[in-house]
């Protein structure tokens, strides 16, 4: 029988009825949350109220001491950096693949990111880590990218053996766990967005954990002047004098936003319980149809699975390119698959191409270019990115894109035999 794309005018394979995703659902509960907390506060100074139950609540769930709420992920890994004591004259070995904003407060406090290469899954490559480190190297930061947890056993003893700060960008990795040890547990410090779109959000938001007090009094001292700082960081402390005034900036998490993210946050172990069922059925899917090849994930360990990205090989499929693969998938119907765009390697933005053009103290300091980390390049340009839903009802939703995926390969193999 032969196979009618819907590009070429055939049936489209997602009859779906209704919305691809809605996220985040705005439940009877969620609205509670947010009139209750209308009703409570607005602004609060301290570390009380829906703050104090958000932060109590983040920082049991991964048994790390200190949590700090911000304004957004973005905020969550500045507070982190200058949290560290990071400097002019510092080097800090980042991922050359992961979302920009993981490295772009670093240009703040004037020590230098130092890109990395990745491996086949798009995570930092702990053999590359190694080959950067010189005497200025003070810290390293990984992104657990979309979800999936990086090489941390390795990670974890570099960092150790050469007594650097290891930082977390779990922005994706909300609950995944490598090795049973949950991320963001694994360093000095970690950092989660909570920006729309992620598994836990609060419209705008992040967090941050450390068990380290000094990188907590001065992430507060940053962004949580006056009444924070006053109440928690401790008189005898040589910070205390700065307490009233802080650093200068303000990046406290909105109160609304921090109620969202609590009622959200109870029920992330839920999600991510079907999230995982319907990766596994990806899993399957994937690993045996040509043209495509399954997300990779490290031995023993659970992702978060923020979105499945998927591996397009063209030669499989007659050297068809990305761009087509991608078109006759989206006429099919599968409006959510997606290419990350922003979310590239590094050396493709112009921050990290001549960064002096904006921050004129990193001149001669970086000069990234095009072509030098080529396998997050080519992990970029072949990756194909599909959401992992949260909720059981999706399930044949999903079953659906398995579907299109099937025919749209199965149509392209065919062709290319014939030619
Ligand atoms: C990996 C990663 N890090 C950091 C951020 C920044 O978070 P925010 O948008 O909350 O500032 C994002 C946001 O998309 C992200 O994906």
């Amino acid at each position: 029988m032969s196979i009618r794309l819907a590009i070429h005018g055939g049936k489209p394979t997602v009859v779906y009825n209704g919305p691809h995703l809605i996220w985040p659902e705005i439940t009877p509960k969620l609205e509670q949350a947010v009139i209750g907390q209308l009703h409570k506060a607005i602004s609060i100074y301290d570390r009380s109220g829906i703050y104090e139950e958000f932060e109590e609540k983040f920082s049991h769930y991964h048994h790390v001491r200190y949590a700090l709420g911000t304004s957004s992920g973005t905020a969550a890994l500045y507070s982190i950096f200058v949290g560290a004591g990071l400097k002019e004259g510092d080097e800090i070995i980042c991922p050359s693949y992961t979302f920009f904003a993981t490295i772009s407060p670093i240009f703040f406090t004037g020590a230098v990111p130092v890109l990395c290469e990745v491996q086949e899954d798009g995570n930092i490559d702990p053999n590359s880590i190694e080959k950067l480190l010189t005497p200025k190297t003070k810290a390293i930061i990984v992104t657990h990218m979309w979800g999936i947890p990086c090489e941390m056993d390795r990670i974890t003893k570099i960092a150790k053996k050469h007594h650097l700060f290891l930082f977390e960008d779990c922005s994706h990795a909300h609950g995944a766990t490598y090795k049973g040890k949950l991320v963001g547990t694994f360093g000095d410090a970690a950092a989660w967005s909570l920006q729309g779109q992620k598994n836990v959000t609060a419209g705008e938001g992040g967090i941050m954990l450390t068990r380290n007090k000094d990188i907590y009094y001065r992430a507060m001292l940053l962004g949580h002047f006056n009444k924070r700082c006053m109440k928690e960081i401790n008189k005898n402390n040589k910070l205390y004098k700065f307490a009233v005034t802080g650093m200068g900036l303000k990046l406290r998490m909105h109160p609304l936003g921090a109620a969202i993210a609590n009622e959200q946050f109870d029920y992330l172990d839920e999600w991510l319980k079907t999230k995982r069922k319907i990766a596994q059925r990806f899993d399957k899917a994937f690993s045996t149809m040509p043209g495509v090849r399954p997300a990779i994930k490290p031995a023993k360990s659970n992702p978060a699975w923020y979105a499945y990205v998927l591996r397009y090989i063209p030669e499989e499929l007659g050297g068809l390119s990305i761009e087509g693969f991608f078109s006759a998938l989206q006429v099919e119907g599968c409006i959510m698959l997606d290419r990350p765009n922003s979310t590239c390697p590094l050396n493709h933005h112009y921050l990290f191409k001549c960064p002096e053009k904006l921050f004129p103290s990193y001149k001669g300091k970086i000069k990234y270019k095009v072509g030098d980390f080529p396998v997050a390049e080519k992990f970029h340009k072949h990756s194909l990115k599909l959401p992992v839903w949260h909720d059981e009802r999706y399930t044949e939703l999903a079953e659906q894109y398995i579907e299109a995926f099937r025919k749209v390969t199965s149509y392209y193999v065919s062709t290319s035999k014939r030619l």
